[in-house]
């Protein structure tokens, strides 16, 4: 009984062990050490760890172990035993003397075995005999010391490292053996001979491509060295410190076999003559590499011998004259790279590109003269360059580029060029035509000079074909005028970053507005400020627009002048739209309507605060929001829903959150549901503000059943404080306004009981037909055009003609108005300034009205007077009487009789007229 039970307790202590790993694991790499081994994806991870042995209680099934920078002293098989599956063992940087044969024996499956860095000394035949399988063996930095034919069993072998050995020979066998090697690594050892035979063991190796002999010393190459490896392809002599006299050596060796790639790189090489590389001549050589050999000078016809050469690189050398005969015979090169390859240095003078100098070169299609110095670019600097496509001269210094005109470009006349890097160029003035011999440029790189001019659009004359103008980091001297980008019609991206002047958009005729066919557009960090509602008008294919870093606060503010600049409203089909950083503080609800493409919007670092409801309604294919660094405290859903919906990533963080119900339950509610949309930093940035007891804590602390829990009280609360004040109102209502509201009552049930005037009337003798009311100033008016209409059936009451004599004012007032069916105003500014009117008659009026229960106020407006006034000192409003008891003395004079008629319905007089 005792086994099992430490067995359990075994296995569960082991199990507690992993378990500590998997939770320390991921977090432990850079700051505490790593204690035990990282398995992920079978794949086990123990290298650092100071072991002595293999660890026996890894996963059984790994494919890939890395032992390395341990302690091992010996690898045993019994110890790899658990691990048979393993393609892959990684033990360099360990103190392994020997290997042991049965290493492949125990693990079939490898495939690569990596001993670099060990203390192997002796290695024989037994000791990889069974690595049949293997297709990689790394044995860089041991001290092997070779017995009999080691690596003679590894049949499948592809790639083989014994550099850095102090092997003295290349001779790693003397029968044919590594049938399928493809790359031999022989570099950093001390060999100084390559003997005639020291290849025969790879003289069945018919896949050999790659023989890397870096650092290598080389003195003497005995004639025929190669003949075994003639297959050869790539030999790498990079750092070998041999002199020129070998490297013709070198090169008459390799005549006659198929290398296609060789390079030699930092080799001191400082000279080339028409000698140098004769022995290339019976080759096929497509790739040389000479980059950094401080070479000085090239000799006349040194490559003449390279008519095949597709790649030169010249790349970090010191080559003070380009001349004419420099690159003579390289009729099929393809890519030539000078970068940094002439130089001015403090030493030595400007170097000199001649006349002509690229003419050999008719296949070129790629010129790297980027880094480079010269005196001048002539008329013919780069004739004959017939099938150039790319130029690359970026943080070049030629005087002539300072100030281009129409001839510094005019020797690429003859050329298809696409692309031109003039970046970092020192150009300060670009002149009219000075492209206009490009007429196939599709991309045009002009960043990081100092142009400071206003773009006429003349300087772009005869680009017909361009796509791409890059003029970013120009330190905000440019000026644009509407033609600027006139003759640009194919221009698809336009970077202006950093280099307009503040007022370069203020323009009547947008610059851009010629450019229907761009879709990317950078105006970012220009202090812009002013950009008009057309400014983008007819970019009608603009997917990205870039304006972060500008002052455009004031266009969007609803106190400017005219109203927000709905600069957007032009460009529907934005997938892009940059505004970080412009001081915003407000976004106009119509300002990005209709953006229903919109993928990415930045607004980040403004001052965002209150945002208006439904401002992001249609942004409906939002996938990233970029809102941090605003002010921004609530998130509400009448804001937020719709941009959320579709949302991938958001950037929110450095808000001051107002963590309360109506402020963030719902963005918390929304967080704490999302599954597609990746919110960074979500408990560490985003903390609540306000209130104080939720201060500097992460809005994820935000308690959100506080809220549920309150909704009951909240609805009672609600309700009941809304009966109350309902109650008060009404009380008042009835206190002061109960005469008023009988009165409406009155009206409502005469009009849908349908009681006319005509049955009142009938009730009750009228003396007069209507009591007119007007300012002592309309009484020409009424004189004129009142009084002529009456008849025998219609009487007025004036009260300046038909006063009752011997009665007080007042009291006549009253009576005549008692005797009148109906109340005409005659109403206009004069009445309601007029004090009798206003204090006296119409309030008698009202009361008449309101006593009798009668609709029968008539409203005759000679002026327009808005109805507020018309409260205020009549208490009369339009919406209380009928419609047809409201008119207005028209203006023009053929529609006096038609008023007549309205005015006699509104007596209620006209069926009477009739008949
Ligand atoms: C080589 O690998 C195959 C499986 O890919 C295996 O069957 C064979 O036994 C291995 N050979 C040796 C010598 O281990
Ligand atoms: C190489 O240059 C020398 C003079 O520097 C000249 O005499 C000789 O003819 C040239 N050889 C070839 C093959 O161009
Ligand atoms: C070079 O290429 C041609 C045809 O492509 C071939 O006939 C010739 O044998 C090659 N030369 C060498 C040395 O491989
Ligand atoms: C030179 O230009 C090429 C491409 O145009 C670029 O890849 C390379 O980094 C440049 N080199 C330097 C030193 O600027
Ligand atoms: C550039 O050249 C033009 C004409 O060639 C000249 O008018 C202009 O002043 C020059 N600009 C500068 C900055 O040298
Ligand atoms: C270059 O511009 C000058 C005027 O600035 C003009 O006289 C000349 O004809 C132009 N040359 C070419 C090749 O366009
Ligand atoms: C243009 O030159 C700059 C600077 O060397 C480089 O970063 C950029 O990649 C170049 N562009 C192209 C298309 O070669």
């Amino acid at each position: 009984m005792q086994v099992p039970t430490f067995n359990l307790v075994f296995k569960m202590i082991t199990a507690l062990i992993f378990m500590c790993y998997l939770m320390a694991g991921p977090r432990c790499c850079v700051s505490c050490q790593k204690t035990s081994c990282l398995v992920q994806d079978r794949r086990a991870d123990c290298s650092h760890l100071s072991l002595k042995e293999v660890p026996p209680n890894l996963p059984s099934n790994l494919i890939s172990l890395d032992m390395s920078h341990n302690r091992l002293l010996a690898v045993r098989p019994m110890s790899l035993a658990p691990y048979p599956g393993l393609q892959h063992l990684n033990i360099s940087y360990n103190s392994i003397i020997k290997l042991d044969g049965g290493l492949c024996q125990t693990l079939p499956l490898l495939q690569t075995l990596n001993i670099q860095h060990n203390q192997v000394l002796s290695l024989k035949y037994e000791d990889l005999i069974h690595c049949t399988n293997l297709t990689q063996l790394t044995l860089a930095s041991n001290k092997l010391r070779l017995q009999g034919e080691p690596f003679s069993a590894l049949q499948s072998l592809k790639f083989l490292d014994v550099s850095k050995n102090k092997l003295q020979s290349a001779k790693l066998g003397s029968q044919p053996q590594l049938p399928n090697l493809v790359n031999l690594n022989l570099g950093l050892n001390d060999i100084t001979t390559l003997k005639k035979d020291d290849f025969s063991f790879l003289n069945h190796s018919s896949f050999l491509e790659v023989l890397n002999l870096s650092s290598v010393s080389l003195k003497t190459l005995e004639h025929g060295c190669f003949k075994l490896i003639s297959n050869l392809r790539t030999l790498i002599m990079d750092g070998s410190n041999i002199g020129t006299s070998v490297i013709v050596n070198l090169c008459s060796e390799l005549s006659g076999t198929a290398i296609n790639a060789l390079s030699i790189r930092n080799t001191k090489l400082v000279s080339l003559t028409n000698t140098t590389f004769l022995g290339l001549k019976e080759t096929n050589l497509t790739i040389l590499d000479l980059s950094h050999n401080g070479m000085g000078t090239i000799g006349k016809g040194s490559f003449q011998w390279l008519p095949k050469l597709e790649t030169l690189n010249l790349m970090d050398n010191n080559i003070k004259h380009l001349t004419k005969d420099t690159f003579q015979g390289l009729k099929s090169l393809k890519k030539l790279k000078l970068t940094k390859a002439v130089v001015k240095s403090h030493t030595s003078s400007t170097p000199i590109i001649d006349d002509f100098s690229f003419q050999p070169l008719s296949a070129l299609e790629s010129l790297m003269l980027n880094r480079t110095a010269a005196r001048e670019i002539t008329e013919h600097t780069f004739t004959g360059l017939t099938s150039l496509k790319e130029l690359d001269m970026s943080w070049s210094s030629y005087t002539s580029l300072r100030n281009i005109t129409n001839k510094t470009f005019a020797s690429l006349a003859g050329s298809p060029l696409r692309t031109l890097n003039l970046t970092g160029t020192d150009i300060t003035q670009i002149n009219p035509g000075s492209f206009s011999s490009l007429g196939n440029l599709t991309i045009l790189y002009l960043d990081s000079n100092f142009i400071r001019q206003t773009l006429s659009g003349r300087e772009f004359e005869g680009l017909g074909q361009i796509q791409e103008i890059y003029m970013s980091l120009n330190f905000q001297k440019i000026n644009l005028s509407s033609t600027s980008f006139g003759h640009l019609p194919n221009l698809r991206v336009l970077t202006l970053g950093k280099s307009l002047i503040a007022t370069a958009l203020n323009l009547d005729q947008s610059p851009f507005s010629p450019l229907s066919n761009l879709t990317i557009l950078d105006l970012s960090n220009n202090n812009i400020a002013n950009i008009r509602e057309n400014t983008f008008k007819g970019l009608v294919n603009l997917k990205v627009l870039k304006l972060q870093h500008n002052n455009l606060a004031r266009l969007w503010k609803s106190a400017n002048l005219g109203g927000p600049v709905l600069f957007l409203k032009e460009v529907l089909n934005l997938k892009t739209l940059l505004m970080d950083s412009n001081g915003l503080d407000e976004v106009p609800e119509e300002a990005l309507r209709g953006l229903k493409d919109l993928r990415q919007l930045s607004l980040a670092n403004n001052l965002l605060n209150n945002l208006k409801d439904s401002i992001f309604d249609d942004l409906e294919s939002l996938q990233a929001l970029y809102l941090q660094r605003n002010m921004i405290t609530n998130v509400r859903p009448e804001v937020f829903k719709t941009p959320l919906s579709n949302l991938t990533l958001l950037i929110m963080d450095k808000n001051p959150f107002d963590c309360t119900c109506e402020s963030i339950l719902w963005f918390v509610t929304w967080l704490n549901n999302t599954k597609v949309t990746k919110v960074p930093d979500l408990r560490e940035q985003y903390l609540c503000n306000t209130p104080l007891h939720y201060f500097n804590r992460t809005i994820m602390d935000f308690e959100v059943l506080s809220c549920k829990d309150m909704t009951p009280f909240q609805a009672l609360y609600i309700v009941s404080s809304t009966a109350i004040i309902m109650l008060i109102v009404s009380a008042l209502l009835v206190r002061f306004h109960g005469w008023r509201i009988q009165f409406y009552w009155n009206i409502v049930i005469n009009r849908t009981l349908g009681f006319s005037d005509a049955t009142v009337k009938e009730g009750r003798g009228y003396e007069y037909d209507a009591y007119v009311i007007h300012a002592e100033k309309d009484s020409s008016w009424v004189e004129r055009r009142m009084v002529p209409l009456e008849n025998k059936n219609c009487k007025f009451c004036l009260e300046d003609r038909d006063s009752i004599p011997g009665m007080s004012q007042l009291e006549s007032i009253v009576n005549n108005i008692r005797n009148s069916r109906k109340i005409l105003f005659v109403v206009t500014e004069s009445l309601l300034r007029d004090p009798w009117c206003r204090r006296f008659t119409a309030h008698q009026a009202l009361h008449q009205v309101i006593e009798a229960s009668r609709d029968s106020v008539v409203l005759v407006f000679l002026q327009d007077i808005h109805d507020y006034r018309l409260f205020r000192t009549l208490f009369l409003r339009r919406g209380m009487l009928r419609s047809c008891c409201v008119l207005h003395w028209p203006v023009h004079k053929e529609r006096v009789p038609a008023f007549h008629q309205k005015l006699l319905i509104a007596l209620g007089m006209t069926n009477r007229l009739q008949d």
